[in-house]
């Protein structure tokens, strides 16, 4: 229905639909038209779910994919800020952790978090080690017991890491794998109604590119973000140990920290945002100048064409220029807190307000130095696990929240294995739609098919011949009674119910 335009216009004619019509202008006519009014009333609600249902489908896909920008759809703004508030979504994440648990159940956690505090110990443990080398720390010992004592942290540490990423490893597998496993159940289940209103595409995409990040990605990213993870813990620990004044520094530090990549991720995401926008206009400039080439040549119009490629590309790269300038922002802005820290503890160590050797201090600085890359590491790859926990989101939104067909096998309710041994078919007032909110395509209706009885349905197309048989087999739960042989076929498994027929 094109009403969009109605309020250009001088005069309103409007056909009744009893042969009579109405003249005037937009106001006059809905003042005294009733019908006028309900038909304008239902094109705006028509309107309001048409781009509900576009905004349900923008949220549904990846945040700003190309082709809905060629498509000339707008962005969503305000989804998109909702969905980084909240960043990683709780019960999502529960889910994901119990899936993930599997043979080792409730003591995957702990045993995560023992291995990774064990790895963050020995490896920092082990070059501490070094500086009590150099100083001699213990009276009386020769370079052996250092030297053995420094090759035994290598080995632990190799232990330990092997069986942190391997764990982490199995867990991720084993998440992705009983996700992937009980999605696919749970699609094979799906009520028709819900197959019939969703793209293929949608399913396959659950299938493809979002187990795939599970698979793949993700299970990378999770080992990489625990690991930066406690290293940096461990090394502000090792600070609070050499300097324990420096604790006072950590809340702000933290602070700080949220601070500066809170204020870089509210402005990346919309020059990211932007950034998309215009590479797909250069996309979609590119794509019609390459299909309209003959015409561009016929009007010796390749100049003009040229340039506004051009432009478009400029514009692309105006946004590209600000995403890659945030980024410095984030790193200038990050080096200058942990260089500030760095003097603090250079500070503290020179003006001796600790006792604290010089192999120490070395150290310290050393890891103090180190904090400010992995900072921004823990960055860069929380940014994405967040874009791939959207995919974890959708993919366990399959493997649970999807609706399902009734059950396929109810034993209590099992049908004689003869069943039917006479084909007596009996409707009873059935009707049947296929979905919430679509009309009836079968209203009370009422037959009864004799045993051994031949029939034929004839009827117009669109009559409801097919859906005659898809209430049989239940391709929609029909309201009213359907007996076949004497059995009540809504009592039955899906299963029992469509193998038999
Ligand atoms: N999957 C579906 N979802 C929604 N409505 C449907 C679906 N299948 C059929 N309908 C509607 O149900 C009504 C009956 O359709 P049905 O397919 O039973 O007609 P038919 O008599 O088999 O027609 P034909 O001769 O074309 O096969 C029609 O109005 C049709 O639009
Ligand atoms: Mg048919």
């Amino acid at each position: 229905m094109q009403l969009s335009l109605i309020g250009s216009a001088d005069k309103v004619v409007f056909l009744n639909g009893d042969g009579s019509i109405d003249v005037g202008s937009l106001s006059a006519v809905s003042a005294r038209n009733e019908k006028f009014r309900a038909l304008m009333q239902h094109a705006t609600e028509m309107d309001n779910k048409k781009n509900n249902k576009e905004k349900e489908d923008d949220e549904d896909e990846d945040g700003g994919s190309i082709e809905k920008v060629i498509s000339g759809k707008q962005f969503n703004i305000k989804e998109e800020e909702e969905r980084a508030v909240n960043m990683i979504k709780f019960d999502v994440a529960k889910v994901y952790i119990k899936l993930a648990s599997g043979v080792f159940n409730f003591t995957f956690l702990p045993l995560i978090f023992i291995l990774f505090t064990l790895y963050a110990f020995f490896g920092i443990f082990s070059n501490t080690w070094l500086s009590f080398w150099v100083a001699h720390k213990f009276e009386g010992k020769g370079d052996h017991f250092y030297m053995g004592l420094y090759i035994c942290f290598g080995f632990l540490t190799v232990i330990v890491t092997v069986l942190g990423y391997s764990l982490v490893t199995y867990g991720t597998v084993t998440s992705s794998r009983k996700l992937n496993i009980k999605a696919v159940q749970n699609v094979m289940r799906l009520p028709m109604s819900y197959v019939d209103v969703t793209p293929v595409g949608r399913i396959f995409n659950r299938f493809t590119k979002d187990t795939d990040v599970l698979d793949n990605e993700f299970s990378e990213q999770m080992q990489d973000i625990i690991s930066i993870f406690s290293t940096i813990i461990g090394s502000l620990i090792l600070c609070i140990i050499y300097l324990p004044w420096f604790a006072i520094a950590v809340p702000p530090l933290l602070v700080m920290f949220t601070l500066i990549t809170g204020y870089f991720q509210a402005t990346a995401r919309e020059v990211k945002r932007l950034e998309a926008v215009q590479r797909s206009s250069v996309y979609s400039q590119f794509g019609e100048s390459l299909s309209g080439m003959s015409t561009i040549k016929a009007y010796k119009s390749e100049k003009r064409f040229l340039k506004t490629v051009d432009n478009t590309i400029d514009k692309m790269n105006e946004a590209y220029y600000l995403v890659n300038a945030g980024q410095r922002y984030l790193s200038v802005n990050l080096t200058i807190l942990v260089a500030s820290l760095s003097l603090l503890v250079g500070l503290l160590c020179c003006f001796r307000v600790f006792s604290i050797d010089a192999a120490s201090t070395g150290l310290l600085l050393t890891y103090v130095m180190e904090i400010s890359n992995s900072f921004v590491l823990l960055f860069r790859i929380s940014t994405q696990v967040e874009n791939q926990m959207n995919s974890v989101e959708r993919l366990k939104y399959y493997a649970v929240n999807l609706p399902q067909e009734a059950p396929a096998h109810i034993t209590s309710a099992a049908p004689p294995p003869s069943w039917p041994e006479y084909g007596g078919i009996k409707f009873e007032n059935v009707s049947l739609r296929y979905r919430e909110g679509l009309p009836y395509a079968l209203k009370n209706m009422s037959i009864e098919v004799k045993p051994h009885e031949k029939i034929g349905v004839c009827g117009r197309t669109g009559a409801g011949k097919s859906t005659l048989t898809a209430c049989i087999y239940r391709l929609s739960e029909p309201e009213g009674l359907i007996t076949i042989d004497g059995v009540d076929i809504s009592k039955l498994g899906l299963a029992e119910l469509r193998t038999k027929l």
